[in-house]
């Protein structure tokens, strides 16, 4: 009889070894090898191979037709509606929102006469009707199950007819009785979601696999399952705020850089059509210290606040905190302050925030950053109704952004009538879309001097 082989699976990346090891060589995290058993090895019989036909790229497909959802939010990050026959996975840490999202998906699909079907392998059929109870969608026609085999999963969804949309949640709890291993384990989860795929490109069922991703990737994580899957999707936000992003970072169907945006409510998950109303919402304009950024989120332009505190400090070496925005970028437009418009900050502890929780990583915020620092520094507020956004050189110098006519469009949409910006940015029109003046400015000491012009005057 044969006997059953270990094999060493790295839990983070799915790299496999012969022995166990501290630390994994192929992505060098540590504690993340864990024995496995091999799947059985089945004695392969050379054949003859059978011939397949080979067709050209122009003959005609099966055409795919978009199962649209009707969530606006939803659909726009999966490029328009499901494919029929493909795979999405959606990530998330515990606890974010996916069932959530998924069941209201659910919902919505199944209002428009669509066969779903939700199979919880985390929770009890009790809790999956509580909440959607809770979210008001106790009547809609969505067939559940909780059961965690997926040979079993397979044989329920592939009797009664096709169904338009399959969720599995999640991945991690699911488990094949080809391979031995754990539920949760890489072996188990990539077994899993074979047999589900296979399923799925038979079928012409979407699919949607949950799989939560934990900060430290203790869990086994569903990374394995990224390159088999069409579409990957990430649910993100964080437990102080209501909002949370849908992000699309793989898309076999549709454009990755397309956002949804979502508020948590009381009552399930709404969707946000103006996010930049939503995140500008209780601004103190007149209060020094606070610029709005026009940024972008992938493809969709987004207003932010970006606020500094600038304030003298009683420490030998003065505090650098920032929330949402990068620690070193910080420090690069500090130097280029002090090194080209004479600010000088050494003596002063600088905070930098990003309100609403968001987070500000393209290199457009430098602008709206550093004027919120000379704003809270010469105590001067920044004009209400001015938007910012342009990179900073190390020279000093602004540098233009891509986007512009985007960005500016979103400001003149939520009431803005002034855009400073990069001198070289292209501009169509005298006055841009939206009636936004966008004022050009070469560099940080003509933004300190225009700060500092309505500064107070200094007791
Ligand atoms: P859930 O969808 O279970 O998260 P996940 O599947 O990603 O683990 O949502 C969990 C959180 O959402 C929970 O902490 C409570 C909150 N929530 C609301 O605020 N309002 C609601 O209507 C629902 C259903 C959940
Ligand atoms: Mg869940």
């Amino acid at each position: 009889m044969a006997r059953a082989r270990s094999i060493f699976v790295c839990q983070n990346c799915g790299a496999i070894t012969n022995r166990w090891q501290g630390r994994c060589d192929s992505c060098q995290e540590w504690n993340s090898i864990v024995e496995e058993i091999a799947e059985a090895s089945r004695p392969t019989r050379s054949k003859g191979g059978r011939l397949v036909s080979l067709e050209d790229l122009s003959g005609q497909g099966e055409e795919a037709p978009r199962i649209a959802t009707g969530l606006a939010e939803f659909d726009r990050v999966v490029g328009g509606g499901f494919v029929r026959g493909s795979v999405t996975l959606l990530g998330g840490e515990p606890g974010i929102g996916k069932s959530t999202l998924l069941i209201q998906v659910c919902a919505a699909l199944a209002r428009r006469g669509a066969r779903v079907i939700y199979i919880s392998g985390e929770e009890a059929l009790a809790q999956v009707r509580l909440r959607a109870r809770r979210l008001g969608l106790a009547d809609a026609r969505i067939e559940l199950a909780c059961v965690t085999e997926v040979e079993d999963i397979v044989a329920t969804c592939a009797a009664g007819g096709s169904a338009a949309l399959v969720v599995i949640d999640s991945i991690q709890t699911m488990q094949s009785q080809a391979v031995d291993s754990p539920p949760g384990s890489v072996m188990q989860v990539r077994a899993s979601a074979q047999a589900l795929l296979r399923f799925a490109k038979t079928s012409g069922s979407a699919l949607v696999l949950v799989g939560h991703v934990t900060k430290d990737g203790q869990v086994a994580g569903p990374r394995v399952v990224e390159h088999m899957v069409d579409a990957v999707m990430s649910f993100e936000g964080d437990a102080a705020h209501h909002f949370r992003l849908l992000r699309a970072s793989k898309n076999r169907f549709g454009a990755t850089g397309e956002i949804g945006v979502f508020e948590m409510t009381g009552l399930g998950l709404t969707e946000v059509a103006n996010p930049s109303a939503l995140f500008l919402a209780g601004r103190d304009a007149e209060a020094p210290g606070a610029a709005v950024l026009a940024g972008m989120e992938g493809q969709r332009p987004m207003l932010i606040e970006i606020q500094a505190l600038v304030a003298p400090s009683a420490l030998g070496t003065p505090r650098r905190a920032v929330v949402g925005f990068d620690q070193s970028r910080l420090a690069m437009i500090l130097a280029v302050l002090e090194a080209h418009a004479g600010v000088k900050l050494s003596l002063h502890d600088v905070y930098l925030n990003v309100a609403g929780g968001m987070r500000a990583d393209e290199p457009a915020a430098d602008l709206a950053a550093a004027a919120a620092l000379v704003s809270s520094l010469t105590g001067a507020p920044l004009p209400a109704d001015r938007v910012y956004f342009g990179e900073i050189g190390l020279s000093g110098a602004i540098r233009p952004v891509i986007h512009t006519e985007a960005r500016l469009r979103e400001a003149g949409k939520l009431g803005f009538r002034e855009a400073m910006l990069a001198r070289a940015q292209q501009i169509g029109d005298e006055i841009s879309p939206a009636g936004v003046v966008p004022r050009a400015i070469p560099d940080v000491a003509s933004l300190v001097a225009m700060v500092a012009q309505s500064a107070p005057a200094k007791a």
